[in-house]
């Protein structure tokens, strides 16, 4: 598919890498389930195209997410001003924004940072709508509206880059020289660009620090073994993929020094979700006296939960186990259990790396102190 680069809505900062591209008209979705082999785009230019997209993981990954649910409102009522239903009732408009925002809520229910940009949106509508003075909405007014909404889309997608360049900064110096191991995909793809853990990875190696990148292949839709890898190659960067049950003797042998990983939800006292196979991983970390850290950025903070309990863990489709590239790799009557996420405690947890600053323990006073610092 042709994207016309030239009339692009970007952020100032672009990286070589894109999830998407967003246009006046349109998200054009890189499909990451046909990664690595076929780099193809999506046309999303409808509220339902947009939500798929998400709920089907063309695009995935908590910041990814956030931004792409955000350009999804915009979208959606682009879609409503090409209609031609204006002038609107006030009422009417309400009921079809309440409407939206619920469908893309409804896409996938870990990752923190979808439920924030959505709020973000809200707010801006609530606001613009909120000082009107009459009850119809005519074209002009919606086109005002439209406008607040594309600029705070574009804001949450600017500052997304903005944390992953900071986190990669302060984040670097925490990495020993040796092997770093990553879990799931936190690059440019699980995010507006650069990555959280991976961009962490990619800073410590571009101020020249020998690292040796190890990636979890992350069973089962394979993020490491497709998306980082694919990423990385990209990047020139090398590294060695490992299957996700390698890692505890990688670390017996003193391969890995230290480990970093995303995040898709953090609590109030430092539980964390991410990735289903993180808590097996920060176990062995800890057994094996290796630090792990969790680089998120400030919007992946869920200061509302109090502990990992409370956080709800996305549960897929057991095909996405029995089955690999659509040919079944079980018997026909076997069952599958697939947790997309798991919690690690925050015990598990050596640090967390933010755009803020590093957060050290204990998490539940020092959480609260660096996230409400004015940067
Ligand atoms: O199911 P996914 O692929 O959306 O899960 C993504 C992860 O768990 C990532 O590690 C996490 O979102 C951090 S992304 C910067």
């Amino acid at each position: 598919m042709r994207i016309e680069k030239a009339r692009l809505i970007k952020p100032n900062y672009s990286d070589k890498i894109s999830a998407f591209y967003w246009s006046e008209d349109a998200l054009y979705i890189l499909d990451q389930r046909k990664l690595p082999e076929r780099e193809i785009y999506f046309k999303a230019n409808t509220l339902t195209k947009v939500f798929r997209s998400i709920k089907d993981m063309l695009v995935r990954g908590a910041p990814a997410i956030g931004i792409v649910s955000a350009i999804g409102v915009y979208i959606a009522l682009k879609e409503l001003l090409k209609k031609k239903l204006q002038p609107i009732s006030k009422a009417k408009l309400d009921k079809y924004f309440t409407e939206v925002i619920n469908k893309l809520a409804s896409s996938r229910p870990t990752a923190v940072n979808l439920f924030w940009a959505l709020s973000r949106m809200q707010k801006i509508y609530e606001k613009f709508t909120s000082s009107l003075e009459t009850e119809t909405i005519d074209e002009k007014t919606l086109q005002v509206l439209l406008g607040k909404l594309k600029a705070e889309a574009l804001e949450i997608w600017q500052e997304d880059i903005l944390a992953n360049l900071r986190m990669g900064e302060l984040g670097a110096p925490l990495l020993p020289e040796g092997g770093i191991l990553t879990h799931c995909n936190t690059g440019a793809l699980a995010t507006g660009g650069y990555g959280t853990a991976l961009g962490v990875i990619r800073r410590a190696l571009e101020t020249g620090k020998k690292i040796e990148v190890w990636i979890d292949e992350t069973r089962p839709y394979l993020q490491g073994a497709r998306l980082t890898a694919w990423e990385l190659s990209k990047l020139k960067i090398p590294y060695r993929i490992i299957t996700d049950n390698s890692a505890g003797f990688l670390m017996q042998k003193g391969l890995i020094q230290a480990i970093v990983v995303g995040a898709d939800r953090i609590a109030q006292n430092g539980d964390t979700a991410n990735k289903i196979g993180t808590y097996s991983l920060a176990i062995l970390a800890n057994f094996h006296k290796i630090p792990f850290y969790v680089c998120a950025p400030s919007s992946t903070f869920d200061l509302s939960t109090t502990s990992g309990e409370e956080i709800p863990v996305e549960e897929r489709s057991e095909k996405e186990v029995l089955y690999c590239w659509g040919k079944r790799i079980a018997p026909t009557k076997a069952c599958a259990l697939n947790f997309s996420f798991d919690i690690t405690p925050a015990s598990l947890i050596s640090a967390f790396i933010t755009e803020r600053g590093i957060i050290y323990p204990p998490f539940r006073e020092n959480i609260k102190k660096v996230l409400e610092c004015e940067i």
